[in-house]
């Protein structure tokens, strides 16, 4: 299949996840196109067979760039398979009330875009200190005291479950081929 994968990134992490999903697509012999949604424009969703479209949660919200994107390829991504990445730190938690906060950004943010993810993922992203401000250091020390963990603000922690992921993005790709 042709595959795009398109994402928004506000520290860096979504895009390492996005280059390991393209990497891992393209070894399942699949063609993948590789997007920042900033450079979109003029970009046609229907020249693929299926999409994975993602992005990360900051202060609750998914990055405004990602939602314009979903509003103007709506219609193409209503025809394909689809699957949305949303990654956030609290998905690398087990908090009842995180999930069910990450779940409703997943599930409302894309409403009036015009556009339902056919497949949904939570994805555990990282802390990356090095990309901070200072104010950005500040509330993620605030939120890792929050969730009782202790973080080491010179050095960058990841969370992502490359296994997980993988295994999930093999398991959409194989029925997505399927629904052709
Ligand atoms: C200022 C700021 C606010 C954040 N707010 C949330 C949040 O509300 N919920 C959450 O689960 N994670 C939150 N995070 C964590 C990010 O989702 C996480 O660091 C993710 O890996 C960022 O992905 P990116 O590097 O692709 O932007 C926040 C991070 C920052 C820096």
């Amino acid at each position: 299949m042709r595959i795009l994968v398109a994402y928004a990134t506000t520290e860096g992490q979504t895009r390492k996840i996005c280059r390991f999903v393209s990497d891992r697509l393209a070894g399942n012999g699949h063609t993948v196109e590789l997007l920042n949604v900033a450079d979109a424009e003029g970009l046609d969703a229907a020249r693929f067979d299926a999409a994975v479209l993602a992005g990360s949660v900051h202060v609750g919200k998914l990055q405004p760039a990602l939602i314009a994107f979903a509003r103007a390829q709506a219609g193409a991504l209503a025809e394909r398979p689809t699957l949305f990445l949303q990654v956030s730190l609290a998905a690398a938690g087990q908090a009842p009330e995180d999930w069910e906060e990450l779940r409703a950004i997943a599930r409302e943010s894309f409403d009036e875009a015009g556009w339902t993810p056919g497949r949904i993922e939570h994805v555990a992203g990282a802390f990356r200190f090095s990309e901070y401000d200072f104010f950005r250091t500040w509330a993620m020390r605030w939120i890792a005291a929050q969730q009782g963990q202790k973080v080491d603000p010179k050095s960058d922690r990841e969370y992502t479950d490359w296994g997980a992921l993988g295994a999930a993005v093999d398991d959409w790709a194989r029925s997505a081929a399927e629904q052709r």
